[in-house]
């Protein structure tokens, strides 16, 4: 997916409209790590709490967890992640930039030049624990949240009374030593998981796996993503992770190419019995019917925040050719409508005066004081009305409310829908009511 098919114009609205920028750009750029803006950080925290709604608070069998970054070392060699998880890494002998093997063909991409053998290069980030690097401890930073859930598992469900099956949901960073990060936010060495472990016995877990599989489809899907832009992929044997029996990615077409946004996997007992093992503690499950106790089978869900984030954003950019608003110059010109679902928008409602004049100015100040109790909104009184409608159409906001000289008469203001661009004049007293039902 290169910059050229597309992915530039979404890298050059986030970062106008103040969604995303590239981490510390005045010194030249961070190690592909980016900053989400104020639009950016409305939008992830819609994306994180609509998949908290759906997998935490509307379950009744799943509770959430929110574990730490720095774990003990060990936990990476019992998960496996010290011996197994690594990429091939070649290096081009001419130009000496390192691609991933799988990445590439027999030669350098970039200059044709000959490469090493392939050589085994571990993701995780180390850092050390201590006053000192020769007296401190090495560890890693967490490659997945995953692994926090595992090694609490017993706790949580002793506390919260849990019965096999059930679930553990977590959000948080994760980081990987990627050897070649790219595509603006869709590969980065620092970003965020959304995983819910989801623990069955052992002969339920093919049922589970396939009712997840739908079920995290169905997320996408209700949040506006086009059905045609979604697909699955189960990954081959050569393919699955050190721990996965059976794996399924759940992959978004990206300007034309398929990549993976969340990954269904089916870990069997893999995680549970290597912690019981290496911690020396006993991680089983106690049935209390049976009297017997049992390693669970995990079904794992696992997406990326900024991957979805970013299918999202693709999804619901909307080129307009010749234009839909009276401020657009020519027929050649193109307006730019995010179609984000109302749940996603980082601003639900932008309260405009008509003119920056009073006494509109203090009565669409008090709309807004009053709809922001509610809604994330945006007041703005600078530029044209066309300007900021069309500024508006850019941030995603599924309504504008106008304030007019009418309006201190008749006491109604006007609605304009993102999409239809359909005005509607509301009397203010139902102003509330009216939004609520277009956007809740
Ligand atoms: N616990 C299982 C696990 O971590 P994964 O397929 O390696 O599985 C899950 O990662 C999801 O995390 C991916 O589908 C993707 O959305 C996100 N992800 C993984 N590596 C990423 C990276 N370097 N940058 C952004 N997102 C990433």
């Amino acid at each position: 997916m290169g910059l050229s098919n597309g992915m530039g114009k979404i890298i050059s609205l986030c970062k106008r409209r103040g969604f995303i920028f590239q981490s510390s750009e005045e010194y030249g750029g961070g190690p592909s790590t980016y900053d989400y803006g104020p639009l950016g950080v409305e939008l992830k925290n819609n994306i994180k709490e609509l998949w908290w709604k759906e997998m935490v608070r509307l379950r009744d069998n799943i509770v959430g967890l929110d574990s730490a970054i720095l774990m003990h070392p060990r936990v990476w060699e019992a998960s496996g992640h010290v011996q197994s998880f690594s990429d091939e890494l070649v290096e081009c002998k001419r130009c000496h930039k390192r691609f991933r093997a799988d990445h590439i063909g027999a030669r350098c991409p970039e200059c044709k030049g000959e490469l090493t053998k392939p050589k085994r290069f571990n993701l995780m980030f180390k850092t050390t624990v201590g006053a000192t690097e020769e007296t401190g401890r090495e560890i890693y930073l967490r490659p997945e949240t995953a692994q926090g859930i595992y090694v609490d598992f017993k706790k949580v469900y002793e506390t919260s009374r849990l019965k096999v099956p059930f679930g553990i949901a977590q959000i948080g960073k994760a980081f990987r030593n990627e050897i070649t990060p790219g595509d603006f936010i869709f590969r980065t060495r620092e970003f965020e998981q959304m995983e819910m472990q989801f623990f069955v016995r052992s002969r339920e877990a093919p049922k589970w796996f396939d009712f997840w599989k739908k079920e995290r489809m169905r997320w996408y899907n209700n949040l506006g993503i086009n059905t045609k832009h979604v697909r699955f992929r189960e990954h081959q044997k050569d393919e699955l992770a050190h721990y996965a029996k059976r794996a399924i990615d759940i992959e978004y077409k990206f300007f034309g190419e398929w990549k993976e946004i969340e990954g269904i996997h089916n870990r069997g007992d893999w995680d549970l019995s290597r912690h019981s093992k290496y911690s020396g503690k006993d991680l089983s499950y106690y049935d209390d019917e049976t009297h017997k106790s049992f390693i669970p089978y995990i079904v794992e869900t696992s997406g990326g925040v900024d991957r979805s984030l970013l299918a999202f954003l693709v999804d619901a950019y909307t080129e307009v050719r010749g234009g839909r608003t009276t401020t657009t110059k020519s027929a050649k010109d193109t307006e730019i409508v995010l179609k984000l679902h109302k749940n996603l928008a980082p601003i639900k409602v932008a309260v405009l005066p008509l003119v920056k004049k009073q006494p509109l100015i203090t009565m669409a100040q008090d709309i807004y004081k009053e709809l922001r109790q509610r809604w994330s909104c945006q007041y703005d009184e600078v530029g044209s009305i066309g300007r900021r409608y069309r500024r508006q159409d850019e941030t995603g906001a599924p309504f504008c409310v106008t304030i007019d000289f009418n309006s201190l008469e008749d006491k109604q203001v006007t609605s304009r829908d993102r999409d239809t661009m359909k005005q509607e004049r509301v009397p203010i007293v139902e102003l509330i009511d009216y939004l609520k039902e277009k956007i809740e």
